[in-house]
C-alpha cells in the first residue's frame, strides 16, 4: 500500500509546542532563583496557553477541541484496542492523548495562575495585593522632612501567606513535570505501536496515511 502525507499541525501549533517545551524549562529551572528570568518565562507560558485554548475554539481542524475531545465511551474503547495490541488509529490526537493535552493545558494555568498570586502576595504583578504599608522609620523622617520624596517605599510582605501560595505553586509545577513524563511516555508508547514518528510530525506538521 503506497503512503500520502497529510497535514494535521498548523505552523501555529508547532511553533506553540516547541517554545512552550522551551520557555517552560526555563521556568521550572530558575523557579528557586527569585530571579526575573523565572517571571518574565512563566508569563510567556501563561500567554501561550491562553492562545493555545483560544486556538482550539477558532484554530485549524486539528487543533480544535471539538476534534480531539471524544466522548468517554470511546476513550475506553480506545484503550481496549490498545490493550487487544489492536489500535484503532486517528490522524489528529488519539482519544487519550486528547484527554492528556487538556490535563497537560489545565495545569501549565494552574502553575502560572499560583505563581502570579505568589508573585502578587510579593506585592508586585497584576494580582499584586495593596502592600504599601510605611515602615515606622519612613513615617518619622518624612515628618521630619516633607520634602523628602526619595525614600524607598517597601513592601509589607505576609510571609505566612507567601509560603502557603509558594508551596502550592510549586506542587502544582512538580504535578505538571508528572504530567509532562507521562505525556512523553504516551508519544514514544504511541509512536511503536502505529509505527509513525509522532515527534517528527509535530516539526514538519506532516502525517503519512495508506492511500
Ligand atoms: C521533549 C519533550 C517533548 C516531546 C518529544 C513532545 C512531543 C509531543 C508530540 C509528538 C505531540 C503530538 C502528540 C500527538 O501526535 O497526538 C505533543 C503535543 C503536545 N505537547 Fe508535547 N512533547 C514534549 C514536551 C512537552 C512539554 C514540556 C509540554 C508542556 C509544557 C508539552 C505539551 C504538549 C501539548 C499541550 C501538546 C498538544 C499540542 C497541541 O495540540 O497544541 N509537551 N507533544
Ligand atoms: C510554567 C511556569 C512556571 C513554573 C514551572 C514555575 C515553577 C516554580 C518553582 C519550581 C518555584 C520554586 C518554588 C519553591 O522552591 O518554593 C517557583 C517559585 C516562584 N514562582 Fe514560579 N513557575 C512558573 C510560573 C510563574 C509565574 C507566571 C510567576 C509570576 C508571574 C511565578 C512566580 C514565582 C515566584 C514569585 C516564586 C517564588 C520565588 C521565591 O521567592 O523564591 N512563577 N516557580
Amino acid at each position: 500500500m503506497s503512503k500520502k502525507q497529510v497535514k494535521v499541525w498548523d505552523p501555529l501549533v508547532r511553533i506553540f509546542h516547541w517554545s512552550l517545551v522551551l520557555f517552560f524549562v526555563i521556568a521550572y529551572l530558575t523557579g528557586e532563583d527569585e530571579s526575573q528570568l523565572h517571571i518574565y518565562t512563566g508569563y510567556v507560558v501563561l500567554g501561550l496557553v491562553v492562545w493555545r485554548i483560544l486556538w482550539g475554539f477558532i484554530g485549524t481542524q486539528y487543533a480544535r477541541f471539538s476534534q480531539f475531545v471524544y466522548r468517554p465511551k470511546t476513550v475506553m474503547a480506545y484503550l481496549h484496542s490498545l490493550l487487544a495490541a489492536r489500535p484503532a488509529h486517528y490522524l489528529g490526537h488519539n482519544p487519550a492523548g486528547g484527554y492528556m493535552i487538556i490535563a497537560l493545558l489545565f495545569m501549565l494555568l494552574v502553575t502560572t495562575l499560583t505563581g502570579l498570586k505568589v508573585y502578587g502576595v510579593e506585592g508586585y504583578g497584576p494580582l499584586a495585593t495593596s502592600t504599601y504599608d510605611p515602615p515606622v522609620t519612613l513615617i518619622s523622617s518624612a515628618q521630619a522632612d516633607d520634602d523628602d520624596h526619595n525614600a524607598t517605599k517597601e513592601h509589607k510582605v505576609d510571609e505566612a501567606l507567601e509560603e502557603f501560595w509558594e508551596e502550592i505553586h510549586e506542587f502544582a509545577s512538580n504535578l505538571t513535570v508528572l504530567l509532562i513524563i507521562i505525556h512523553i511516555l504516551g508519544v514514544t508508547v504511541s509512536s511503536r505501536i502505529d509505527r509513525e514518528n509522532l515527534v517528527k510530525a509535530m516539526v514538519t506538521g506532516k502525517k503519512q496515511v495508506d492511500e
